[in-house]
């Protein structure tokens, strides 16, 4: 088999904004207590950070950490977490069914993020709290000193203010098992209202309203547009969820239709963008409203285990997903959908990032990097600077949901400030090579940088013996053009120096 990739630096699809390699950090399972906070392991820092979490997480380039929730925020009070531990009050957390300590809380999570080089993306609760209480968190956050919530802030020992950009007006608010589940109309009132008093505190910060918790909600569509009807002009980006999931055991028919789900990504972004535009041309407006996909990832492999867990349990091990060698070929070809819509997606957060359906796992001696660490790692550090349009010509097959999934799926970033040009590719045949060449138009190539695949592995063989990693590929090269031999259900990096 063939295939061409053109490679054009005049056909851009955008500036890459490196937020969409964001991930997320929820008050849920062993994400917090025992993955990032563990007093006491020995790793852990004099304020129980684990520091050979914070080396791995460095590896995966998170820009943005989106906290505390997730469905853990729309039951939480954020006034639990911070002042002294000792009298911080143990919560049943009504969202997952589990004991909450609060000995990890705000202060806690931007030290963590301060040592991570992370920014927040931080949510707040429209679930069972309300404009006052969001309003007082910006205030307790962002504002300088002199009032009640600046001034307890520095009494807790942050003097400067955290100037914390990106804010969630809430999560999943659209879901039926959200705590204060709300209908379009009350969520977009509300969201409006919390979002005056949160600018009134801080115009300087970015506002990101819900939207659909997933594509198949019987509400997706007619909720955006009620939403950004009440909402529009306050804030400036649309949220949507997405989860995936493999149901169909050994059946190779069922493998060429969940490496396709890439597609149906790309049409819930295109779905959503197109509801935002409605909304801008009816309100004869020059806004335009973005997305943050702020939750995404596959998420399937622990739903049983999850179901026989015990409830009120103090980190629980909830969403363990064990991710296999499939996973990572459908994670790789949904972040390079990320960056084809990256003109539109300007937030993006892997859900989640350690512990619960997460690249990272810890036990009390170490961590380990499961199958979706290595795409994640290489688009987060390489995918730079702009995303070329992908011109693709290759052969496509039909699967159970999706008419044309291309054999491969690739594209392009070209870093100018770097004279470099990576090359995204997956293989999605099962059986067969690609002949793989990369035509650079109006670009020379100077010098192969760097060139992998991560293949050769059994679609359902999972990295908990550690035996997985990335391997040298080999390419040639002329002026103008980088061959490939792509091997049979493969993930490819090839970066390069070039000169105009
Ligand atoms: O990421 C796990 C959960 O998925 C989040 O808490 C919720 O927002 C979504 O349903």
């Amino acid at each position: 088999m063939k295939a061409t990739l053109k490679v054009d630096p005049s056909n851009q699809i955008s500036k890459i904004d490196e937020r969409i390699y964001g991930s997320f950090i929820e008050q849920l399972g062993r994400a917090v207590y025992e993955g990032i906070y563990q007093p006491g392991q020995s790793t852990a820092d004099k304020n129980g950070l684990r520091r050979d979490v914070i080396d791995a997480i460095k590896k995966l380039n998170v820009p943005i950490v989106r906290y505390p929730g997730g469905n853990f925020v729309s039951q939480y009070k954020w006034e639990d977490g911070i002042g002294p531990k000792d009298v911080r009050p143990t919560r049943l957390d009504l969202a997952w069914r589990s004991i909450e300590t609060n000995q990890f809380g705000l202060h806690e999570f931007m030290n963590w993020a301060d040592k991570v080089g992370t920014k927040a993306d931080m949510a707040v609760n429209l679930g069972t709290r309300g404009i006052m209480a969001a309003a007082n968190l910006v205030e307790y956050c962002n504002f300088p000193k002199g009032s009640y919530w600046s001034d307890l802030r520095r009494q807790n020992g942050q003097e400067q203010p955290y100037n914390i950009k990106t804010w969630c007006l809430g999560n999943e608010m659209d879901g039926p098992w959200e705590i204060g589940q709300k209908t379009a109309y009350e969520y977009g009132h509300l969201a409006n209202e919390a979002a005056k008093a949160m600018l009134a505190v801080d115009d300087s910060i970015e506002l990101v309203a819900c939207g659909s918790s997933s594509m198949d909600n019987p509400t997706f569509g007619d909720w955006e547009k009620t939403v950004l009807d009440q909402c529009y002009d306050n804030v400036d980006y649309l949220s949507l969820h997405r989860y995936y999931g493999f149901y169909g055991d050994d059946d190779p028919n069922e493998l060429d239709n969940y490496l396709g789900k890439n597609i149906d990504l790309d049409e819930f972004i295109k779905g959503v963008v197109a509801i935002c535009d409605a909304v801008k041309a009816r309100k004869r407006t020059k806004k335009t409203i973005n997305l943050s996909l702020d939750e995404w990832n596959v998420w399937y492999h622990s739903n049983d285990q999850d179901a026989k867990t015990a409830p009120w349990q103090t980190a629980p091990h909830l969403l363990e997903d064990v991710y296999n060698f499939e996973d990572a070929l459908l994670i790789g070809s949904l972040l390079m959908t990320l960056l084809k819509n990256s003109d539109r997606v300007k937030i993006a957060c892997l859900a989640q990032l350690v512990n619960v359906i997460a690249p990272i796992m810890t036990t009390d001696q170490g961590v380990w990097f499961q199958s979706i660490f290595y795409p994640y790692m290489q688009v987060s550090n390489y995918g730079k600077g702009i995303a070329l349009t992908p011109e693709v010509d290759v052969a496509t097959y039909k699967s159970r949901e999706f008419d044309a999934v291309p054999y491969l799926d690739s594209i392009a970033t070209y870093d100018q400030s770097q004279d470099e040009v990576t090359i995204f590719a997956e293989n999605k045949n099962q059986t067969e090579v690609i002949d793989f060449s990369t035509l650079l138009r109006d670009l020379n190539v100077k010098k192969v940088i760097e060139a992998t695949q991560f293949y050769g592995y059994d679609v359902k063989a999972d990295n908990r013996d550690g035996k997985m990693g990335l391997q040298s590929l080999d390419v040639s090269t002329d002026d103008h053009e980088i061959k490939a031999k792509l091997q049979p259900l493969s993930w490819n990096m090839i970066r390069v120096h070039v000169s105009k």
